[in-house]
């Protein structure tokens, strides 16, 4: 009797152990990370009621506002110029390969039909349309991978217990219910895993809200993960945590950093896993739509970081705050164009590539696809170049117009007579090596 009670036990308990301490990914799952890998390029969209502020997705904690005040926003919610399709096809044109929206943010928004909450884009608004669904559709229809944002700390329900941010939102700190918001948010992903198709990834935020807890907080992330796989076992999980990866993990995110710099702040002595990686950025300077914020980085500087991150063997996740009106800023769209023209002539160098035999080094990075070594010299004074390499390089030439340059083996390595002295954006050349 003694022996079969404990093998129930174990039976029971054995999914929510394995899941916490010895995930094993699935084929389907692996074959998911090397494409995500493959990918490099995806857009991020901030998109919520704050838009409507125009003061980014923070506004309800920075302002400190009443929550049910800032609530009432959603009543004017009506982005009459939202078109799903336009937007799908801006993004596929500049490049990139999938789509993460906020499914709902720190404020608590939802921007889908959700059943757990009124307090979302169909119920609460006179828009009365679910923004993912037709999202999700469209990218579904033109063959780009949707993923979805989702945070895990919420300044608006009393369920959600304290963190450090949303003190000021008028909630009341005693009703906090953890098992509560638990289910909540897995009833919730339960619904976004199986009610918009395919869904390449959920990007979770909001767990360094409780890193200053006495005692350490316990989001029960294991049993969450493995939710998460066991609707979608394609379907990869990141988490923007700003620590080390947990298990049930799929990819590793860098918030504002190229892996391993963490001149942002964010990422102080994470080290790098061998996940698939993704560094998120913004265009100008906010996540969600900043009226005041007309501060973007130019196409140029937007391509070097996308190399950049190529360099590292991870993706760029660029951001972009929607407008209330339901349109992409003018300035983004013109980023989109300009980065689009530059993938379709050196797509090649980047799309499908690792990090390259050499590591970043002051003039630039390199990225590796078979036997091609692509050199992105990004910052060169002169029209020579010494590769700390030891393969054989059987041609070398300028990506963009195939002229030849010159190799000689030295001890220190390979090295490179180039045309000119280089300039531009990107001066990349292609070395096919044995
Ligand atoms: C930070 C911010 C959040 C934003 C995210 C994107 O965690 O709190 O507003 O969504 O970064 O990386």
């Amino acid at each position: 009797m003694k022996s079969r009670l404990s093998i129930v036990l174990f039976c029971i308990l054995l999914p929510l152990n394995a899941a916490a301490q010895d995930y094993v990914p699935t084929d389907e799952n692996l074959k998911a990370r090397r494409e995500f890998s493959d990918m490099k390029f995806g857009i991020f969209l901030h998109w919520g009621i704050y838009s409507m502020f125009g003061q980014g997705e923070w506004y309800l904690h920075n302002a400190g506002l009443d929550h049910k005040e800032y609530a009432k926003a959603a009543a004017g919610f009506y982005p009459a110029l939202f078109d799903a399709k336009a937007w799908v096809t801006a993004i596929k044109d500049a490049g990139a390969k999938y789509i993460t929206i906020t499914s709902r943010h720190h404020d608590g928004f939802s921007m889908w039909n959700t059943a757990q909450s009124d307090y979302n884009i169909v119920k609460s608004t006179p828009f009365r349309r679910d923004i993912l669904k037709e999202l999700a559709d469209e990218c579904h229809r033109q063959g780009i991978m949707i993923n979805f944002y989702y945070s895990h700390l919420d300044w608006t329900r009393e369920d959600y217990p304290w963190g450090r941010t949303g003190h000021g939102t008028h909630r009341d700190s005693t009703k906090a219910d953890w098992p509560k918001y638990y289910r909540f948010m897995n009833n919730q992903l339960t619904e976004l895993l199986t009610q918009y198709g395919r869904i390449g990834a959920i990007w979770f935020d909001g767990f360094w809200d409780h890193d200053h807890d006495s005692v350490p907080f316990d989001w029960q992330l294991g049993p969450q993960y493995e939710l998460i796989h066991r609707l979608q076992p394609s379907c990869l999980v990141g988490n923007n945590h700003h620590v080390e990866i947990h298990p049930g993990e799929d990819i590793q995110i860098f918030e504002r950093d190229v892996p391993g710099e963490n001149k942002a702040g964010y990422s102080e002595g994470v080290s790098i896993s061998r996940l698939p990686l993704e560094t998120c950025q913004t265009m100008n300077g906010m996540w969600g739509y900043k009226i005041t914020d007309q501060n973007y980085k130019t196409a140029s500087e937007l391509i070097r970081l996308l190399v950049r991150t190529s360099g590292k063997g991870a993706n760029l996740l660029l951001n972009i705050g929607p407008q209330p009106s339901g349109e992409l800023p003018a300035t983004a769209l013109s980023r989109l164009r300009e980065i689009g023209d530059w993938l379709r002539q050196y797509g090649e160098s980047i799309y499908g590539t690792m990090a390259g035999d050499v590591g970043a080094q002051p003039w630039g990075v390199t990225t590796r696809k078979g036997n091609d070594l692509y050199v992105h010299i990004l910052d060169l004074k002169e029209n020579t170049l010494l590769l700390p390499i030891t393969c054989k390089v059987k041609e070398a030439k300028v990506l963009a117009d195939g002229r030849p340059v010159r190799v000689r083996r030295t001890k220190a390595g390979v090295l490179l007579t180039l045309p000119e002295v280089p300039s531009g954006t990107d001066y990349i050349l292609k070395l096919t090596t044995k």
